[in-house]
């Protein structure tokens, strides 16, 4: 076939036209709008949806190995509504998301700063099946803010153990005095998401990473459960005389909230330093409650509602057994009278595992090497 060269330049010109023409409409996609005070807009997965299956034991294994083959395949959760108070819809239903990547920047594991609150007398009960099970898959940025010191547990976790010469008690005064160093130790870290845990929550981490990727951590982002079902209400003593009243939402601490950076640096005046004390003390409230406080009442950022995220106050038997593995979070409770755990089956009966967390564990790193091995296969 004889083509001449004015029909070749004609052809090139046209691709070049419709080239430009691609990246045109591809500009508005590549820029992540950053403006300040715009609520957080959640990005695509950095990975190609669509192989959505059923969490399978297989589908969630690596959660050290990051980015592409992490085999988180979750869709991101859906765009809360455009402005005001958002109340986030159930995230498990959301749609997939769109395919094709557009994160130059994977979040990794590392970039996740996780702080499990406990107390002297749990390091033993709580903290041993934590580090069994998913600390040992996040030994390096998990740590350990405690209020007494303990050579096995220093010789365990050594650094990521934080003595914050806290009160033991379980007072208001002594869980904010925690909070404060927790806060102060992530700022130190440089590190881009502040995680919230306490001794009684299973963090699945491929969840969490999948999460908080669909986010930015310079945007202003707080992410947990409400523990209430209305705002909590509480006398303005911080930017008034306490003659008017505020109200707010918070994340419950027993579930585990996030907190990007970027809004992190900005709870600084109400936060650092032994602030965060005197700013619980002034509005005379726990440590969660102040946060929320902080974050909605005097900066003006909403708390974007996961249901993701589960405290043992909640009915935890109530979480369908397809969905455990896609939470974020877990907890367990009431072994003494009512049971309270997650309704999973697996390797483990409930008097061998009776918080479900080994079980749970199991599903999703059965390589682990005290893992029933028949299981599965
Ligand atoms: C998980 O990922 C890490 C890092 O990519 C890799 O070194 C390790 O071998 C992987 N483990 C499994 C069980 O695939
Ligand atoms: C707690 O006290 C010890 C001993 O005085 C000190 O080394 C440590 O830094 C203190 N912890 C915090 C968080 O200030």
């Amino acid at each position: 076939m004889h083509l001449s060269p004015v029909g070749i330049s004609k052809r090139c010109f046209l691709f070049s036209l419709a080239l430009c023409a691609l990246l045109l409409l591809l500009i508005p996609t590549l820029q992540t709008p950053q403006r300040q005070g715009e609520p957080p807009q959640p990005r695509p997965p950095a990975r190609p949806a669509g192989a959505r299956k059923g969490p399978g034991p297989h589908s969630t294994r690596n959660a050290t190995g990051r980015g592409k083959d992490s085999g988180v395949t979750r869709p991101p959760p859906p765009v809360a509504g455009p402005q005001g108070r958002r109340r986030a819809q159930d995230r498990d239903a959301a749609p997939a998301g769109l395919p094709g990547s557009r994160s130059r920047d994977p979040l990794e594991l590392k970039d996740i700063f996780i702080a499990v609150k406990t107390t002297r007398k749990y390091h033993r009960s709580r903290l041993q099946l934590l580090f069994q099970t998913w600390v040992s898959e996040a030994k390096e940025q998990t740590f350990i803010f405690t209020d007494g010191e303990d050579k096995e547990l220093r010789r365990k976790a050594g650094g990521n153990v934080i003595n914050t010469n806290c009160s033991a008690a379980h007072t208001r005064q002594a869980l904010c005095c925690k909070m404060s160093v927790e806060y102060d130790k992530f700022i130190e870290s440089q590190k881009k998401w502040f995680c919230h845990m306490d001794d009684d929550n299973y963090v699945i981490l491929p969840s969490l990473l999948q999460l908080l990727s669909s986010y930015s951590h310079t945007q202003d982002v707080y992410l947990g459960r409400p523990s209430l079902d209305h705002p909590i209400e509480a006398a303005e003593r911080v930017k008034s005389d306490g003659t008017t009243s505020v109200k707010f939402w918070f994340a419950t601490g027993g579930a585990g909230f996030c907190i990007s950076r970027g809004l992190a640096l900005k709870m600084s005046p109400w936060a650092s330093l032994g602030n965060f004390i005197t700013t619980a003390e002034k509005i005379r409230l726990p440590d969660d409650c102040t946060i929320g406080y902080i974050i909605e009442a005097l900066l003006e950022v909403p708390l974007t509602h996961t249901r993701l995220f589960h405290s043992h106050l909640e009915n935890l038997q109530r979480l369908p057994t397809d969905n455990v593995l896609q939470q974020v979070t877990l907890s367990y409770g009431g072994f003494e009278n009512r049971r309270n755990v997650v309704s999973i089956a697996g390797g483990f009966s409930l008097a061998d595992d009776p918080s479900r967390f080994k079980t749970v564990h199991c599903l999703l790193y059965p390589e682990t090497p005290w893992c029933p091995h028949s299981v599965h296969h």
